[in-house]
């Protein structure tokens, strides 16, 4: 490895293709695994590493939760310990720094989409290799509810427009009606009632072309809702169109298999270390008023008749804690981490140049990267951002730099462009593309099914063959320590 440099950004520079070569490799240690795959043991260790508050006094779900945690967004994370009208706590903010995530994986918050895209090559080379049990009784059974009331779960009312209690950090698993493989996915989910939800289902997901198999038959679709599933198979279930079973790329992650167990109600597995189950079948061709709801662009998504879930049991620990999010930096780094693993993992195959991905906050985590090349000719960039957009579709804005530029500094990023830019030569337009229907400048189809947008790629890496006025200044590295400085 080369000598560390001091510089926080000479260092990554330096260091970053050590990490990514060894990061799939490395054996992961029991605690660590352990956080990652069970809430109770990653607040433990956030409380132990400072990196936790307790909201001691009471605090009203509606609206006041969410205001106390938008004060600590990027922060530590909160433990909110009395919510009013419910006997469980709630966890807020798991997601939203990006150094807490690389601690929690305990790795280098660089490393993080390394870690996770070294664990989708494996898993879909052996499927097989961590197979599941399927408990009968699981930390997430321990008590089941004699009567089902969603309204005694801590669920807030996060943003002043929503249009009610919202489950939004829920991992939905349903078995694909043709094969039986479980599928796991996020969605959110308006309470609507005691045992009654409406949610979104994003156009391009498998939950909605399994609904859609159902509803031809006119039969329900069976679910669990997980809820604190711990941040693997959570941040897992982020990752978009990867295929059934993608619960396997968690346990590659842990190096163990990933638990499930039997639900009451439904023929469905849950995670078995799942804080809460609710068990719900989805009604075929039933749809309900659901929205609005504060979304991940920071506008509020629109009220609309969407697909109905009805609750059929719920079950949790003995003391559970309720996760939560609040929608922003959280949902950027979550679709973040997943996407720049998916992009980088399948981008990789065609441009090996591909150094690294970020997306950056601005983005949302889901309109604009940056990618960084080693530019060996004069179509790498143009090749990477092309590569990019059709890896993850919702993106809009994919610019291309080169190595020795730092991806993760925008300051940096404007720097490449203003001087390696040329639109004449380097501004790629694409017209009519397919758009993620929360962007605000994605035109909806008239069908409601999907939009479209324009994209625009940037290639701000420098002309090749590079000449002497591309070279970029450097100075002497020094060690501080050297010296005596006051
Ligand atoms: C916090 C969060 C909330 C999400 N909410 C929704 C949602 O409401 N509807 C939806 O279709 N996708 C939502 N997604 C995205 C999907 O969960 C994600 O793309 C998933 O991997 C899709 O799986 P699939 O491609 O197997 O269908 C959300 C993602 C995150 C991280």
């Amino acid at each position: 490895m080369k000598k560390t440099a001091l510089l926080g950004i000479l260092c990554l520079l330096v260091v970053f293709p050590w990490i990514n070569a060894g990061a799939a490799n490395r054996p992961m240690p029991d605690d660590v695994a352990e956080r990652l795959v069970d809430l109770g043991s990653c607040i433990d260790f956030l409380e132990k590493t400072d990196k936790l508050v307790r909201v001691k006094s009471e605090v009203d779900p509606k609206y006041e939760l969410a205001g106390i945690a938008k004060m600590y967004e990027g922060k530590k994370c909160l433990l909110f310990e009395q919510v009013k009208g419910s006997d469980y706590p709630v966890f807020i903010g798991l997601l939203w720094n990006r150094n807490t995530i690389g601690d929690l994986f305990a790795v280098p918050k660089e490393e993080v989409p390394f870690v996770i895209a070294g664990a989708i090559g494996p898993w879909k080379k052996n499927k097989d290799q961590y197979p599941s049990p399927i408990l009968d009784k699981g930390p997430a059974n321990e008590v089941v509810e004699q009567e089902v009331d969603l309204y005694k779960l801590p669920v807030p009312i996060h943003a002043l427009k929503d249009g009610g209690p919202y489950f939004d950090s829920s991992v939905v698993v349903v078995k694909n009606p043709e094969t039986g493989i479980p599928n796991i996915s996020i969605h959110r989910m308006m309470v609507t009632g005691k045992d009654r939800l409406t949610f979104l289902i994003d156009p391009g997901r498998h939950l909605g072309e399994y609904l859609e198999i159902m509803e031809k038959r006119n039969e329900p679709l069976q679910v669990t809702i997980n809820n604190g599933v711990g941040l693997a198979p959570w941040i897992v279930s982020a990752i978009p169109r990867q295929g059934d079973g993608k619960h396997g790329i968690a346990s590659h992650i842990l190096g163990r298999p990933v638990r499930l167990m039997k639900a009451q109600t439904v023929d469905v597995p849950a995670f078995a270390d799942a804080q809460f189950v609710i068990e719900a079948e989805i009604l075929p061709n039933v749809r309900e008023p659901e929205g609005p709801f504060a979304e991940v662009t920071g506008y509020y998504a629109h009220r609309d008749n969407r697909w109905v879930m009805q609750v059929k049991a719920i079950t949790h620990r003995k003391d559970p804690v309720f996760h939560t999010l609040l929608s922003g930096q959280e949902v950027w780094n979550a679709v973040g981490f997943t996407a720049e693993a998916k992009i980088f993992a399948t981008v990789k195959e065609s441009v090996p140049q591909l150094q690294r991905v970020y997306l950056s906050p601005g983005g949302c985590g889901f309109y604009g990267a940056v990618v960084q090349v080693e530019k060996d000719g004069p179509e790498v960039g143009r090749k990477a951002i092309e590569q990019t957009f059709a890896a993850f579709p919702p993106l809009q804005r994919v610019v291309a730099v080169d190595t020795d530029v730092n991806l993760y500094d925008p300051i940096d990023v404007n720097w490449a462009i203003t001087t390696r830019f040329n639109p004449d030569s380097d501004l790629m337009i694409m017209k009519n593309q397919p758009g993620h229907i929360l962007n605000p400048m994605v035109q909806i189809n008239p069908d409601g099914k999907g939009g479209t947008v324009t994209k625009m790629g940037m290639d701000a890496t420098a002309p090749y063959p590079r000449t002497d006025k591309f070279e970029r200044v450097k100075f002497i590295e020094v060690d501080l320590n050297k010296y005596q400085m006051e």
